[in-house]
């Protein structure tokens, strides 16, 4: 088979590295990196000296561990510029994540940040299959989102032609990727799920388009979804994952080959599993909360980051030399507790999805009565379920969470086209609690 097809043949030197090497590599970076922040990021020299610790203690990767953590409120607090750790006039591009409440989360990268960031963002389409000469639709957002320009500058570097839809603008895109015949699209899954509709809007066959590959990430999606996608466009779906405070997309990227979890780039960011609540370090294969220290930034370098992402890592399989981490089960933050009962909204999608008769949008809404919380699964019938189908498939939810994930839920099948559609990033769940008065 051509290399091409089989989407083998590595980007660069780094991916050929021993694992021994690119250790090593990451031991010289991780030095340099400590002393750097330490040197010019006030915050990080307080903390450094709090908890007794001196960049040159890092004598093995092993002993990062003695160094505290960082959480986003402390890049709140620093808001904006305040874990800059170069002059404001070395800065060439600011990104900010909107956050949910208070202040948003600002990050800052240098012209070779943004040259580092291009080449994960190239190696992780390459990985995917993508090759020079191919065209790549961006339906990420372009701004201060990470997604769209960080996307951009990979596909360019690849030597790619882009794209620059952007997100929104729904019948347009399905238009421009009939026309401009991209073999990949960039985009959120649950963006991808609107563009499914679209095209079905349209009367147009999803399986008829030029579209060989798709780049899906900045939010959880599961087996499930990379099927329904894969079968009802006729693509590869891979896995991206980022987040700005490390860099963005970028950081680990699925192999179309294998598609067996994320590479991480190792060589770039350093990745760690942590007890989500004691913060113990747990051995790789464990699951837990991934953590990142960046090796390689200059505007803002990153010490032990809590991601708040759920999951585990393991060894390399088609670049050996990378970790891999397991697709991301859900984020702590993102955790309902249901009467004791731990769930996440990815484990509610592998069931949504397995049931015949309902489209795969759905929607958890919390609400209380009395001192009790409820959980409604809301799920969208497909048009052509007929109503038997309907009162099957709200049984059928509401049997497979009581006997997978132990808790009783409502089921509500909602009509065709009712829940609110994706343009990035979906949110699954609406608490309708009243507030608790503090
Ligand atoms: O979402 C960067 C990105 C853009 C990644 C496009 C991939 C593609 P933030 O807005 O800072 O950055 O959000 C980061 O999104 O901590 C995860 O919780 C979640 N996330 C990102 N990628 C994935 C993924 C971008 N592949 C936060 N699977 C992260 C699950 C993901 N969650």
């Amino acid at each position: 088979m051509p290399e091409a097809a089989t989407g083998r043949a590595a980007f660069d030197e780094t991916e050929r590295l021993s694992r021994d090497a690119l250790r090593e590599l990451q031991l010289t970076r991780l030095r340099a990196s400590l002393q750097h922040a330490y040197d010019h990021v006030p915050f990080y020299r307080t903390s450094f000296d709090r908890a007794g610790v001196r960049p040159q203690d890092c004598r093995s990767l092993g002993d990062l561990t003695r160094f505290p953590f960082t959480v986003k409120d402390d890049l709140r607090s620093n808001y904006p510029f305040g874990m800059f750790a170069v002059p404001r006039s070395e800065v060439r591009r600011i990104h900010a994540s909107s956050g949910t409440t208070g202040r948003p989360t600002v990050v800052g990268y240098t012209a070779r940040d943004l040259s580092s960031w291009a080449d994960v963002v190239a190696r992780s389409i390459h990985a995917a299959g993508g090759r020079a000469g191919h065209t790549v639709h961006i339906a990420y957002g372009y701004g201060l989102f990470t997604g769209g320009l960080g996307a951009h500058y990979g596909a360019e570097r690849l030597g790619c032609t882009v794209v620059p839809a952007s997100g929104g603008m729904t019948s347009r895109q399905v238009q421009i990727i009939r026309d401009f015949r991209p073999e990949i699209i960039m985009v959120t899954p649950s963006y991808m799920l609107t563009l499914l509709d679209e095209f079905e809007r349209q009367g147009i066959d999803p399986r008829s388009t030029s579209l060989k590959v798709g780049i899906f990430g900045a939010e959880p999606w599961t087996q499930e979804m990379r099927r329904e996608i894969e079968e009802r466009f006729a693509i590869d779906a891979v896995d991206i994952y980022g987040l700005s405070e490390l860099m963005g997309p970028g950081v680990a990227q699925e192999c179309v080959e294998t598609k067996d979890g994320l590479h991480i780039w190792e060589d770039h960011f350093y990745p760690e599993v942590v007890d989500p609540i004691t913060g113990e370090v747990l051995p790789d294969g464990a699951s837990g909360e991934l953590v990142f220290t960046s090796l390689t930034k200059e505007a803002m370098p990153i010490v032990r980051y809590r991601t708040r992402d759920l999951t585990r890592l393991l060894p390399g399989t088609a670049r050996p030399a990378f970790r891999r981490m397991e697709k991301i089960t859900g984020r702590s933050d993102d955790m309902i507790i249901l009467r004791g009962v731990n769930l996440f909204p990815a484990q509610v999608e592998e069931i949504v999805l397995r049931t015949p008769g309902v489209a795969p949008h759905f929607q958890l809404r919390l609400t209380r009565e009395g001192r009790m919380d409820r959980l409604t699964v809301r799920a969208e019938a497909r048009p052509d379920a007929a109503p038997e189908a309907r009162t099957a498939a709200a049984g059928r939810i509401a049997r497979c969470v009581k006997d997978g994930i132990g808790v009783s839920v409502d089921v509500e099948i909602v009509d065709p086209e009712t829940l609110e559609r994706s343009v990035g990033k979906i949110k699954r769940i609406v608490d309708a609690r009243p507030r608790e008065r503090g």
